[in-house]
């Protein structure tokens, strides 16, 4: 079976949390996933499929923990090959760059080749204080498209 690969990309613990949710319930469904906090670039070329879950921070920016291999992704240029991937962002849109760190790892992925099977999932603090509902509501949409291969 197709194993999905959850990379997580949190400051303070909110898209960490909502990524564990959407892992626990993709689990009791029965799929196969992992989930990432310090990944590695193997980590995204060796998954079947991608799902990104990342905070922004800074003016824009990737959280600390998904910086390094942000910029080892676009240093290495691994070619993905239209593996299907979505990007789930949160963000609060009192700021400037309302989710840019989202945006950043969206925009590398497609560079990559990756197959985007979904237009970026954004979700504002400002509207839900429950963002693991919403996340984990739109990948039950999409999961099907997450674990075609
Ligand atoms: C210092 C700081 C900078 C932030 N910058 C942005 C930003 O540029 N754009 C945005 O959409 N949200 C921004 N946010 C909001 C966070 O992305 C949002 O609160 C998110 O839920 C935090 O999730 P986390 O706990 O997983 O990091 C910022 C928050 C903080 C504390």
């Amino acid at each position: 079976m197709a194993k999905l690969g959850i990379f997580v990309g949190s400051v303070y613990g909110n898209a960490q949390h909502v990524a564990e949710q959407v892992e626990e319930n993709l689990a009791s469904q029965g799929y196969d996933c992992e989930l990432f906090e310090d990944a590695a670039v193997t980590d995204f070329t060796e998954s079947d499929a991608i799902l990104v879950v990342t905070s922004t921070t800074g003016q824009g920016d990737v959280p600390p923990n998904l910086e390094f291999v942000y910029s080892d992704l676009k240093d290495e240029f691994p070619l993905l090959n239209q593996k299907p991937f979505a990007v789930a962002a949160l963000g609060d849109s009192s700021y400037d760059n309302f989710c840019g760190g989202g945006r950043h790892m969206h925009e590398l992925l497609l560079e990559l080749q990756g197959n985007a099977v979904a237009d970026m999932l954004e979700v504002d603090a400002i509207e839900t204080l429950e963002p693991e509902n919403d996340v984990v509501e739109w990948v039950n949409g999409i999961k099907d498209k997450l674990f075609a291969s």
